[in-house]
């Protein structure tokens, strides 16, 4: 009897492979970074081979350090950065190109054009994304249209598009010895390729960016009974076991948070933050910014929707200031130097590296410090890069409300920046709503385990999932109204400073 499943996480900047029990309680990590490869400004891309030995490797060790064997294992689940771009041959199995990732920005013309002549519209109602660099689609066509042979070899069906979650099973199914070409709705979700009604590719889709079909994997629930494939035993895992979960890893997250009712929400703190709430099986159609789409199928249930707001920059604004300025030698450092003073000192940082995402959707916007004075010190440039993160949730939690009429009660919070006690009072000062953070923060890995054990009747139902879920500690709001307002006034009025930068 297998006690345990496991679960594959492949983030942006690192992949990790989790074991979990029953109880949901973590067994076993490992977890390896990949190179960031910024060819010039504005690109990030990643190296896919190295990205699947990366994965091989965490799978051994953890599987090691557990003393686990392929036979624990009722079920394999994955879950990834979304949107980030692979194109591959399946008969060398050797990538065309390094991967496109979503924060890359070279696609920003193509994405412009579509908004000029109607097609953004079509993409808004179909697929329920905003055309924007972020997603798949103008990742590819640039791909097609940069790259020696690939459009020949796309027409003949020999190369294949993938987001990170398709390069992985299909390699670990066999890879060009009879891997399987699949990925899950929520992945397909970020594309502008599919339907979000149908969950099918859309032609009509497919022909504003002049995509062949045929390099598209096959669309599957993000949970499948049927599983997608089963593991080779001179892969990593060492052993067949099937894999029946994909999702991607804000959807995961939204699923190991066990936001399974309507109007349950959760915000993920790490490179980006990303803010997703549950929809139910309504597809609500965003006014104000927001993205609407798939949360997870689970077999052959109805899809369930969410909105979503994403946030390019949050955690990666702390690493700039460890990396690019200097002025901190760590995460935890930015906490010790914010604490140094009690406001903001009329400072306010606006990290629109990648332009702006929700709700804003500028890519012509560029970053920001505004409202200096000579009194600032770097303890106020720490402190508003901790408000910026909090600052842009506020913007998406507007929208939200907005959008759905719901106003949040509590907001559920994961990721490496909420070990920061201090950004996550004043996310609770900022907002207004107390924040809770769970005795699990893997809630990603956690989420892809979740959606593999159901499918394999590890787990029963969902109701079984929440039963396993508890609160390791809660931020009040401590701000009055006048303080809380006055702030995101400034904070808007900063925003509108960084628009119209660049011109595209
Ligand atoms: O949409 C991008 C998102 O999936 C990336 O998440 O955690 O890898 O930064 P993360």
């Amino acid at each position: 009897m297998a006690d345990f499943v496991g679960a594959i996480d492949q983030g942006t900047t690192s992949t990790r492979f989790m074991i979990f029990d029953h109880g949901g309680n973590e067994i076993a990590r490992h977890q390896l970074e990949h190179e960031q490869i910024l060819p010039r400004a504005g690109w990030v891309e990643h190296n896919p081979t190295e990205i699947w030995e990366r994965t091989r490797a965490v799978i051994e060790t953890a599987l090691t350090k557990a003393n686990l064997q392929h036979s624990d294992l009722a079920g394999l689940g994955i879950t990834n950065q979304r949107e980030t771009t692979v194109v591959w041959n399946r008969r060398t199995g050797r990538p065309y190109h390094n991967a496109i990732v979503w924060q890359d920005t070279r696609t920003d013309a193509i994405a412009a054009a579509l908004d000029r002549d109607g097609r953004g519209d079509v993409i808004r109602r179909k697929a329920g994304l905003p055309p924007a660099t972020y997603f798949a689609g103008g990742k590819i066509q640039w791909i097609l249209e940069n790259v020696p042979g690939v459009r020949e070899a796309a027409e003949a069906g020999d190369a294949i598009f993938g987001t990170t979650d398709s390069w992985l099973l299909w390699n670990l199914t066999g890879g060009r010895d009879g891997g399987v070409h699949v990925t899950d709705v929520t992945n397909a979700s970020r594309t502008m390729l599919m339907d979000l009604e149908t969950l099918d590719w859309d032609d009509e889709l497919l022909s504003f960016f002049d995509i062949p079909r045929a390099m598209l994997p096959e669309i599957r629930p993000s949970s499948d009974p049927r599983g997608y494939g089963t593991t080779r035993a001179s892969g990593p895992v060492g052993g067949e076991v099937m894999l029946t979960a994909a999702l991607g890893d804000q959807q995961a997250a939204t699923v190991g948070q066990v936001c399974f009712e309507p109007g349950q929400a959760k915000n993920t703190y790490g490179t980006g933050n990303f803010l997703l709430l549950n929809t139910g099986e309504e597809l609500v159609r965003s006014e104000h910014g927001l993205l609407t789409t798939v949360c997870y199928k689970f077999g052959d249930a109805k899809p369930v929707y969410a909105l979503e707001g994403s946030i390019a920059v949050t955690g990666s604004a702390v690493q700039w200031l460890r990396d690019q300025l200097g002025i901190i030698s760590g995460a935890a450092q930015s906490e010790a130097l914010a604490r140094q003073v009690d406001d903001n000192g009329g400072v306010y940082f606006v990290p629109a590296f990648s332009g702006l995402f929700a709700p804003y959707w500028r890519s012509d916007a560029r970053g920001a410090i505004v409202g200096l004075s000579r009194y600032n010190t770097n303890a106020h440039l720490a402190r508003a890069t901790l408000e910026s993160i909090c600052y842009q949730s506020r913007d998406v939690v507007e929208a939200m409300r907005q959008d759905s009429g719901v106003a949040l009660e509590v907001l559920r919070v994961d990721g490496g920046v909420t070990a920061n006690e201090l950004c996550m009072q004043l996310q609770a000062d900022i907002l207004g709503v107390p924040v809770s953070r769970p005795v699990v923060a893997e809630t990603t890995a956690l989420g892809a385990a979740y959606a593999a054990g159901l499918a394999t009747g590890f787990w029963k139902s969902t109701a079984e999932l929440e039963s396993n879920w508890q609160e390791d500690a809660r931020w009040l709001p401590e701000w009055d109204d006048e303080r809380r307002e006055k702030g995101y006034a400034g904070w808007k009025k900063a925003v509108a400073r960084t628009l119209d930068w660049v011109e595209i």
